[in-house]
């Protein structure tokens, strides 16, 4: 499944996968120089000095791309799992002390060394599930030498491990414990992100975006609008954690800001679909939150789909609401809780996650010129990755045509 074609995919394109039921694909130097029948590809000059990997009848994509997740955290939060379990909300835990800020003193009382060896970790497993890039949030330091540490942490692992990782400046998650109970409190930490954080992240190259969790619980619509602003002042490309919990005009903020995406959406209301549909920004859809949350609400999506708007998928990879790093598994909960087909959750987790990260160009569907960025996967069928939900079907995971997972 090639994926190829222009992006982003909207619409009945959405679907269009470019099945090729026999194919081959010819690499050079970690770049697809051919794809194409078999007959055709190996009867190209270079292919007769290459090295032939059989597949045997698998399914090859092109690698997923992760276009959402929280991947430097110091812990797991399984304590407040069996919380929500018994009953209590999620923003009932954060309002205790719990949730967000229960990372925030988790990670500030571990070191750079303790949490890069925790994510090298997840980087090993996001690969055996098929994911070739990642985009990854800071958010748990919530001060300037955490935050610099997480997004130090980014570029130093994007250096030395194969998959790639886009980094997202999200100061703004919640205001931290120490600003809280202070007559201006929320407007003193604003300042400090927009005075202090946000230019000396930019200064050092060490994000390309800048998020908010703009919420009821987190920060407000004037708020969200303030920091992205600032961002963008400095050079950071907005995404916007919008409408998860609540509708608080988040999307519109986000559309009118030129956000590359806006992620979440479960409330969504009928005019944010009208501006998703008329803008570029991507309507990226996490339904691995709502059902670790236990929630029956889901985003639009089919409606989204259906009238135009660029929709992708993502993890949401985080220890919060959505602690797992598979794609496959994500693409189940597309499929049957978002009612998306499985067609359209494959070019949703690929090509449209690759133009939110602006790597359209490079990334996401398996055409020449492209890098050689693909997975495989053990099944007859591709439908079969979504079917088989809580099975990792890869066989196969490679990067810029290095083989880094292969199922024994
Ligand atoms: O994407 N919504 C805000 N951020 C995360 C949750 C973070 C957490 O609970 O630790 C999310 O769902
Ligand atoms: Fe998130």
């Amino acid at each position: 499944m090639t994926a190829a074609g222009r992006s982003p995919r909207r619409g009945g394109a959405l679907a269009d996968l470019s099945v090729l039921h026999q194919g081959a694909i010819l690499l050079r130097d970690g770049v697809i120089a051919a794809v194409g029948p078999p007959g055709k590809v190996e009867r190209l000059k270079e292919a007769r000095s290459a090295e032939l990997l059989d597949l045997d009848g698998r399914v090859v994509l092109p690698g997923f791309v992760d276009s959402h997740t929280h991947l430097i955290h110091a812990a797991s939060r399984a304590e407040e799992y069996e919380l929500k379990i018994q009953g209590v909300g999620y923003e009932e835990i954060a309002q205790k002390g719990g949730g967000i800020l229960n990372s925030v003193s988790k990670l500030r009382a571990t070191t750079s060394e303790e949490l890069k060896a925790r994510a090298r970790l997840f980087l090993e497993r996001f690969a055996e599930h098929g994911t070739t890039t990642i985009e990854a949030k800071s958010g748990y330091g919530l001060d300037l030498t955490s935050e610099l540490r997480i997004l130090s942490l980014h570029k130093e692992l994007d250096a030395e491990q194969p998959l790639e990782i886009v980094s997202t400046f999200l100061g703004a998650h919640v205001v931290p414990a120490e600003f809280r109970n202070k007559p201006h409190g929320s407007r003193d930490y604003r300042s400090l992100l927009e005075q202090e954080l946000i230019p000396e992240v930019a200064e050092n190259g060490l994000a390309e975006y800048c998020d908010v969790f703009c919420e009821r619980s987190a920060f407000s619509l004037a708020d969200s609008r303030q920091i992205l602003a600032a961002g963008k002042k400095h050079g950071l490309r907005p995404r916007i954690h919008a409408e998860q919990l609540s509708n608080t005009g988040a999307t519109r903020l986000g559309v009118e800001l030129g956000a590359s995406s806006c992620d979440h959406l479960e409330y969504l209301k009928p005019a944010d679909i009208r501006a998703l549909v008329k803008s570029n920004t991507v309507a990226t859809l996490l339904p691995g939150c709502d059902f670790h949350l236990g929630l029956k609400r889901y985003a639009p999506a089919r409606q989204l789909i259906d009238s135009g708007a660029v929709v992708s998928l993502a993890t949401d990879f985080n220890p919060g609401t959505s602690p797992t790093l598979s794609m496959p598994m994500v693409l189940s909960l597309a499929c049957n809780q978002l009612r998306m087909t499985p067609a359209e959750a494959v070019a949703a987790a690929t090509i449209n996650a690759a133009y939110s990260l602006g790597r359209h160009r490079t990334i996401g569907s398996l055409e020449a010129g492209k890098q050689a960025d693909l997975a495989v996967f053990e099944v007859a069928d591709y439908r079969e990755i979504p079917y088989y939900f809580g099975v990792n079907t890869c066989w196969l995971t490679m990067k810029r045509g290095e083989v880094i997972h292969m199922r024994d």
